[in-house]
Protein backbone atom coordinates (compact mmCIF):
# COMPACT_ATOMS: atom_id res chain seq x y z
CA UNK A 1 0.00 0.00 0.00
CA UNK A 2 1.05 3.37 -0.64
CA UNK A 3 -0.40 5.35 1.99
CA UNK A 4 -2.47 7.99 -0.22
CA UNK A 5 -4.49 8.86 2.43
CA UNK A 6 -2.55 9.14 5.16
CA UNK A 7 -4.13 11.56 8.34
CA UNK A 8 -7.27 11.58 6.09
CA UNK A 9 -10.62 11.04 7.81
CA UNK A 10 -13.69 9.69 5.42
CA UNK A 11 -17.30 8.57 5.81
CA UNK A 12 -18.22 5.11 3.93
CA UNK A 13 -21.90 4.75 3.71
CA UNK A 14 -23.35 1.36 2.81
CA UNK A 15 -19.98 -0.16 3.80
CA UNK A 16 -21.22 -3.14 6.02
CA UNK A 17 -20.97 -5.48 2.31
CA UNK A 18 -20.27 -5.38 -0.89
CA UNK A 19 -18.54 -2.49 -2.54
CA UNK A 20 -18.75 0.25 0.18
CA UNK A 21 -16.54 -2.78 2.94
CA UNK A 22 -14.36 -3.14 0.27
CA UNK A 23 -13.97 0.89 0.07
CA UNK A 24 -13.53 1.09 3.69
CA UNK A 25 -11.44 -1.19 3.69
CA UNK A 26 -9.21 -0.12 0.98
CA UNK A 27 -9.09 3.85 2.53
CA UNK A 28 -8.05 2.24 6.19
CA UNK A 29 -5.14 0.31 4.26
CA UNK A 30 -3.87 3.34 2.46
CA UNK A 31 -4.24 5.43 6.28
CA UNK A 32 -7.25 6.83 6.65
CA UNK A 33 -9.81 6.58 9.60
CA UNK A 34 -13.05 5.51 8.41
CA UNK A 35 -16.14 6.02 9.80
CA UNK A 36 -18.02 2.51 8.45
CA UNK A 37 -21.77 3.33 7.94
CA UNK A 38 -24.71 0.48 7.66
CA UNK A 39 -27.58 0.05 9.41
CA UNK A 40 -27.11 -3.80 7.68
CA UNK A 41 -30.92 -3.47 6.25
CA UNK A 42 -32.56 -6.05 3.77
CA UNK A 43 -31.70 -5.82 0.08
CA UNK A 44 -35.49 -4.41 0.19
CA UNK A 45 -34.80 -1.58 2.67
CA UNK A 46 -35.94 -3.59 5.29
CA UNK A 47 -35.07 -4.98 8.81
CA UNK A 48 -31.68 -3.14 11.15
CA UNK A 49 -28.44 -5.66 12.06
CA UNK A 50 -25.60 -3.40 13.44
CA UNK A 51 -23.70 -6.40 13.33
CA UNK A 52 -22.54 -5.33 9.67
CA UNK A 53 -21.30 -2.28 10.25
CA UNK A 54 -19.22 -3.27 13.19
CA UNK A 55 -17.71 -6.84 11.72
CA UNK A 56 -15.83 -4.38 8.96
CA UNK A 57 -15.06 -1.70 11.83
CA UNK A 58 -13.32 -4.63 13.89
CA UNK A 59 -11.92 -5.99 10.41
CA UNK A 60 -10.15 -2.93 9.91
CA UNK A 61 -8.93 -2.50 13.06
CA UNK A 62 -7.13 -5.92 13.20
CA UNK A 63 -5.49 -5.06 10.46
CA UNK A 64 -3.96 -2.33 11.94
CA UNK A 65 -6.36 0.35 10.45
CA UNK A 66 -8.59 2.93 12.22
CA UNK A 67 -12.41 2.84 12.14
CA UNK A 68 -15.57 3.22 13.86
CA UNK A 69 -18.96 1.91 12.78
CA UNK A 70 -22.27 3.74 12.53
CA UNK A 71 -25.68 2.17 12.22
CA UNK A 72 -27.17 5.77 11.03
CA UNK A 73 -29.58 5.74 8.09
CA UNK A 74 -29.04 7.59 5.01
CA UNK A 75 -32.50 8.46 4.19
CA UNK A 76 -32.96 11.10 6.62
CA UNK A 77 -31.53 14.55 7.13
CA UNK A 78 -30.65 14.00 11.01
CA UNK A 79 -29.43 10.59 9.63
CA UNK A 80 -26.92 12.46 7.11
CA UNK A 81 -26.47 14.90 10.01
CA UNK A 82 -25.47 12.33 12.33
CA UNK A 83 -23.31 10.31 10.14
CA UNK A 84 -21.22 13.61 9.37
CA UNK A 85 -21.01 14.31 13.50
CA UNK A 86 -19.94 10.52 14.06
CA UNK A 87 -16.70 11.52 12.01
CA UNK A 88 -16.27 14.53 13.50
CA UNK A 89 -16.61 12.89 17.02
CA UNK A 90 -14.68 10.02 16.66
CA UNK A 91 -11.35 11.60 14.76
CA UNK A 92 -12.05 15.34 14.81
CA UNK A 93 -12.69 16.23 10.96
CA UNK A 94 -13.75 14.78 7.75
CA UNK A 95 -12.01 14.90 4.59
CA UNK A 96 -14.01 12.27 2.24
CA UNK A 97 -17.27 11.22 1.73
CA UNK A 98 -18.21 8.24 -0.02
CA UNK A 99 -22.02 7.26 -0.68
CA UNK A 100 -22.39 3.67 -1.34
CA UNK A 101 -25.40 2.96 0.48
CA UNK A 102 -28.47 1.47 -1.56
CA UNK A 103 -31.47 -1.02 -1.67
CA UNK A 104 -33.28 -2.11 -4.73
CA UNK A 105 -37.31 -2.67 -4.98
CA UNK A 106 -37.36 -3.91 -8.70
CA UNK A 107 -41.02 -3.65 -10.31
CA UNK A 108 -42.25 -2.85 -14.11
CA UNK A 109 -43.45 0.87 -14.46
CA UNK A 110 -46.89 -0.05 -14.10
CA UNK A 111 -46.98 -2.12 -10.95
CA UNK A 112 -45.13 -0.17 -9.43
CA UNK A 113 -46.23 1.60 -6.23
CA UNK A 114 -45.93 4.93 -4.33
CA UNK A 115 -44.08 2.89 -1.08
CA UNK A 116 -41.45 1.16 -3.83
CA UNK A 117 -40.65 4.51 -5.28
CA UNK A 118 -40.38 6.06 -1.99
CA UNK A 119 -38.03 4.01 -0.40
CA UNK A 120 -35.74 3.91 -3.28
CA UNK A 121 -35.13 6.69 -3.83
CA UNK A 122 -35.05 7.76 -0.37
CA UNK A 123 -32.40 5.81 0.09
CA UNK A 124 -30.09 6.52 -3.03
CA UNK A 125 -31.08 10.06 -3.96
CA UNK A 126 -32.01 11.61 -0.87
CA UNK A 127 -29.54 9.42 0.83
CA UNK A 128 -26.56 11.23 -1.06
CA UNK A 129 -27.91 14.45 -0.54
CA UNK A 130 -28.62 14.32 3.38
CA UNK A 131 -24.66 13.24 3.81
CA UNK A 132 -23.20 14.96 1.20
CA UNK A 133 -25.00 18.49 1.68
CA UNK A 134 -23.87 18.03 5.80
CA UNK A 135 -20.62 17.53 4.68
CA UNK A 136 -20.22 20.14 2.32
CA UNK A 137 -21.12 22.67 5.08
CA UNK A 138 -17.55 21.38 6.90
CA UNK A 139 -15.70 21.32 3.22
CA UNK A 140 -16.66 24.44 2.68
CA UNK A 141 -15.48 26.38 5.56
CA UNK A 142 -12.36 23.94 5.31
CA UNK A 143 -11.46 24.84 1.49
CA UNK A 144 -11.21 21.08 0.95
CA UNK A 145 -12.92 17.67 0.96
CA UNK A 146 -13.33 14.92 -1.24
CA UNK A 147 -17.38 13.37 -2.58
CA UNK A 148 -17.53 10.19 -4.25
CA UNK A 149 -20.98 9.05 -5.14
CA UNK A 150 -22.48 5.82 -6.38
CA UNK A 151 -24.24 5.58 -10.08
CA UNK A 152 -25.26 3.23 -11.98
CA UNK A 153 -25.55 1.91 -15.50
CA UNK A 154 -29.15 1.62 -14.81
CA UNK A 155 -29.55 5.37 -14.19
CA UNK A 156 -27.31 6.40 -17.48
CA UNK A 157 -28.14 3.82 -19.91
CA UNK A 158 -31.55 2.94 -18.56
CA UNK A 159 -32.61 -0.69 -17.08
CA UNK A 160 -36.26 -2.66 -17.40
CA UNK A 161 -37.58 -2.99 -14.20
CA UNK A 162 -35.86 -0.01 -12.42
CA UNK A 163 -37.80 3.04 -12.92
CA UNK A 164 -37.37 4.03 -8.71
CA UNK A 165 -33.38 2.87 -9.13
CA UNK A 166 -32.44 4.09 -12.43
CA UNK A 167 -33.96 7.63 -11.35
CA UNK A 168 -32.47 8.17 -8.50
CA UNK A 169 -28.80 6.80 -10.15
CA UNK A 170 -29.44 9.21 -13.05
CA UNK A 171 -30.39 12.15 -10.28
CA UNK A 172 -27.06 11.11 -8.39
CA UNK A 173 -25.03 11.36 -11.59
CA UNK A 174 -27.01 15.03 -12.53
CA UNK A 175 -26.28 15.90 -8.34
CA UNK A 176 -22.74 15.09 -8.36
CA UNK A 177 -22.07 17.71 -11.31
CA UNK A 178 -23.96 19.99 -10.17
CA UNK A 179 -21.93 19.46 -6.67
CA UNK A 180 -18.72 19.56 -8.32
CA UNK A 181 -19.56 23.12 -9.61
CA UNK A 182 -20.96 24.34 -6.22
CA UNK A 183 -17.74 23.26 -4.89
CA UNK A 184 -14.97 23.41 -6.82
CA UNK A 185 -14.42 26.62 -5.92
CA UNK A 186 -13.82 25.81 -2.61
CA UNK A 187 -11.11 23.22 -4.00
CA UNK A 188 -13.65 20.23 -3.48
CA UNK A 189 -14.42 17.99 -6.21
CA UNK A 190 -17.61 15.58 -6.52
CA UNK A 191 -17.31 12.70 -8.67
CA UNK A 192 -19.35 9.60 -9.50
CA UNK A 193 -18.88 5.79 -9.71
CA UNK A 194 -21.03 3.41 -11.81
CA UNK A 195 -19.97 0.25 -10.59
CA UNK A 196 -20.47 -3.65 -11.91
CA UNK A 197 -19.76 -6.09 -8.87
CA UNK A 198 -21.00 -9.23 -7.89
CA UNK A 199 -22.87 -8.56 -4.65
CA UNK A 200 -25.98 -9.51 -2.82
CA UNK A 201 -27.78 -6.87 -4.70
CA UNK A 202 -26.84 -8.00 -7.66
CA UNK A 203 -27.92 -11.39 -6.62
CA UNK A 204 -31.54 -10.21 -5.72
CA UNK A 205 -31.84 -9.17 -9.22
CA UNK A 206 -32.62 -12.52 -10.72
CA UNK A 207 -36.09 -13.02 -9.04
CA UNK A 208 -37.06 -9.42 -9.73
CA UNK A 209 -36.04 -7.98 -12.21
CA UNK A 210 -34.50 -10.35 -14.54
CA UNK A 211 -37.55 -12.55 -14.49
CA UNK A 212 -39.52 -10.02 -15.54
CA UNK A 213 -36.91 -8.55 -18.46
CA UNK A 214 -36.64 -12.38 -19.63
CA UNK A 215 -40.75 -12.95 -19.51
CA UNK A 216 -40.90 -9.19 -21.98
CA UNK A 217 -37.85 -10.02 -24.10
CA UNK A 218 -35.80 -7.43 -22.69
CA UNK A 219 -32.31 -8.07 -22.11
CA UNK A 220 -30.43 -6.61 -19.43
CA UNK A 221 -27.08 -4.27 -18.86
CA UNK A 222 -24.92 -7.21 -19.07
CA UNK A 223 -24.88 -11.12 -19.15
CA UNK A 224 -25.40 -11.91 -15.42
CA UNK A 225 -22.54 -15.00 -15.61
CA UNK A 226 -20.03 -12.29 -15.91
CA UNK A 227 -21.17 -9.98 -13.52
CA UNK A 228 -21.06 -12.99 -11.05
CA UNK A 229 -17.28 -13.24 -11.67
CA UNK A 230 -16.49 -9.54 -10.58
CA UNK A 231 -15.42 -8.95 -7.06
CA UNK A 232 -16.32 -5.92 -5.06
CA UNK A 233 -13.37 -5.10 -4.05
CA UNK A 234 -12.34 -4.21 -7.66
CA UNK A 235 -14.00 -0.69 -7.49
CA UNK A 236 -11.98 0.59 -4.17
CA UNK A 237 -8.65 1.33 -5.90
CA UNK A 238 -10.28 3.94 -7.96
CA UNK A 239 -12.32 5.19 -5.25
CA UNK A 240 -9.18 5.59 -3.61
CA UNK A 241 -7.60 7.50 -6.43
CA UNK A 242 -10.40 10.06 -6.91
CA UNK A 243 -10.18 10.72 -2.90
CA UNK A 244 -6.60 11.41 -3.06
CA UNK A 245 -4.29 14.13 -3.58
CA UNK A 246 -3.48 12.74 -6.98
CA UNK A 247 -7.10 13.30 -7.94
CA UNK A 248 -7.34 17.13 -6.87
CA UNK A 249 -8.13 18.41 -10.22
CA UNK A 250 -10.80 15.75 -11.20
CA UNK A 251 -14.55 17.44 -10.68
CA UNK A 252 -17.80 16.81 -12.33
CA UNK A 253 -16.90 13.08 -13.72
CA UNK A 254 -18.89 9.79 -14.34
CA UNK A 255 -16.47 6.60 -14.41
CA UNK A 256 -17.48 3.15 -14.80
CA UNK A 257 -15.33 0.59 -13.24
CA UNK A 258 -15.68 -3.15 -12.44
CA UNK A 259 -13.02 -5.48 -12.19
CA UNK A 260 -9.53 -4.24 -14.17
CA UNK A 261 -11.60 -1.81 -16.04
CA UNK A 262 -12.10 2.36 -15.58
CA UNK A 263 -13.26 4.14 -18.25
CA UNK A 264 -14.33 8.10 -18.50
CA UNK A 265 -18.19 8.39 -18.96
CA UNK A 266 -18.48 10.81 -21.86
CA UNK A 267 -20.53 13.69 -20.92
CA UNK A 268 -24.15 14.06 -22.94
CA UNK A 269 -24.13 16.34 -26.20
CA UNK A 270 -26.07 16.48 -29.01
CA UNK A 271 -25.07 14.34 -31.59
CA UNK A 272 -27.63 15.22 -34.48
CA UNK A 273 -29.10 18.31 -34.91
CA UNK A 274 -31.93 20.05 -37.61
CA UNK A 275 -32.52 23.27 -37.44
CA UNK A 276 -34.89 25.85 -39.01
CA UNK A 277 -33.27 29.66 -39.52
CA UNK A 278 -37.20 30.65 -39.60
CA UNK A 279 -37.55 29.65 -36.12
CA UNK A 280 -40.78 27.84 -35.30
CA UNK A 281 -41.02 24.28 -36.94
CA UNK A 282 -43.96 23.23 -39.23
CA UNK A 283 -44.85 19.80 -38.68
CA UNK A 284 -45.45 18.79 -42.09
CA UNK A 285 -41.82 19.78 -42.73
CA UNK A 286 -40.39 18.25 -39.55
CA UNK A 287 -41.81 15.43 -39.61
CA UNK A 288 -40.36 13.84 -42.40
CA UNK A 289 -37.07 15.66 -41.62
CA UNK A 290 -36.70 13.95 -38.42
CA UNK A 291 -37.98 10.54 -39.53
CA UNK A 292 -35.52 10.97 -42.49
CA UNK A 293 -32.46 12.53 -40.97
CA UNK A 294 -32.86 13.24 -36.99
CA UNK A 295 -34.14 9.69 -35.76
CA UNK A 296 -33.26 7.44 -38.76
CA UNK A 297 -31.50 4.54 -37.55
CA UNK A 298 -31.63 4.82 -33.69
CA UNK A 299 -31.87 1.04 -32.20
CA UNK A 300 -34.98 0.77 -30.02
CA UNK A 301 -33.51 -0.66 -26.66
CA UNK A 302 -37.13 -2.48 -25.78
CA UNK A 303 -38.62 -3.01 -29.56
CA UNK A 304 -42.54 -4.47 -30.00
CA UNK A 305 -43.01 -8.50 -29.06
CA UNK A 306 -45.37 -10.70 -30.60
CA UNK A 307 -48.30 -10.93 -28.65
CA UNK A 308 -48.76 -13.79 -26.08
N1 LIG B 1 -23.08 -4.23 -7.54
C1 LIG B 1 -23.28 -3.65 -8.71
O1 LIG B 1 -23.04 -4.24 -9.79
C2 LIG B 1 -23.77 -2.24 -8.77
C3 LIG B 1 -24.12 -1.73 -10.02
C4 LIG B 1 -24.52 -0.42 -10.11
C5 LIG B 1 -24.57 0.37 -8.97
N2 LIG B 1 -24.25 -0.15 -7.76
C6 LIG B 1 -24.32 0.73 -6.60
O2 LIG B 1 -23.17 0.55 -5.79
C7 LIG B 1 -23.50 0.80 -4.41
C8 LIG B 1 -23.08 -0.37 -3.56
O3 LIG B 1 -23.88 -1.50 -3.94
P1 LIG B 1 -23.53 -3.01 -3.56
O4 LIG B 1 -23.66 -3.79 -4.83
O5 LIG B 1 -22.28 -3.08 -2.79
O6 LIG B 1 -24.81 -3.37 -2.66
P2 LIG B 1 -24.94 -4.13 -1.25
O7 LIG B 1 -26.38 -4.45 -1.12
O8 LIG B 1 -23.94 -5.24 -1.16
O9 LIG B 1 -24.53 -3.02 -0.17
C9 LIG B 1 -25.33 -1.90 0.06
C10 LIG B 1 -25.26 -1.57 1.54
O10 LIG B 1 -26.02 -0.37 1.76
C11 LIG B 1 -26.61 -0.49 3.04
N3 LIG B 1 -27.78 0.39 3.17
C12 LIG B 1 -29.02 0.20 2.68
N4 LIG B 1 -29.84 1.18 3.08
C13 LIG B 1 -29.09 2.02 3.84
C14 LIG B 1 -29.39 3.22 4.54
N5 LIG B 1 -30.63 3.73 4.54
N6 LIG B 1 -28.38 3.86 5.20
C15 LIG B 1 -27.12 3.35 5.18
N7 LIG B 1 -26.78 2.19 4.55
C16 LIG B 1 -27.77 1.54 3.90
C17 LIG B 1 -27.02 -1.95 3.12
O11 LIG B 1 -27.25 -2.38 4.47
C18 LIG B 1 -25.87 -2.64 2.44
O12 LIG B 1 -24.92 -3.12 3.37
C19 LIG B 1 -25.01 1.04 -4.40
O13 LIG B 1 -25.27 2.42 -4.44
C20 LIG B 1 -25.49 0.41 -5.68
O14 LIG B 1 -26.71 0.97 -6.13
C21 LIG B 1 -23.86 -1.45 -7.62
Amino acid sequence: MADILQGKVAIVTGAGRGVGRGVARLMAQEGASVVVVDPGVNVDGSGFDASFAEQVASEIRSEGGTAVACTESVATMEGGEKIVQSAIDSFGKLDIVVTCAGILRDRMIFNMTEQEWDDVIAVHLKGTFTVVKHACILFRQQRSGRIITFSSQSGLVGNSGQANYGAAKSGIAGFTKVVARDMGRYGITANSIAPRAATRMIGAIPESANEIRARGGVSGLSEEGELEQLDPDDIAPFVGYLASDYASNINGQTFLVWGGEVSLMSQPRPERSIYNPDGHWPTDELAPLAAGYLTRDIPNPAPAQPPR
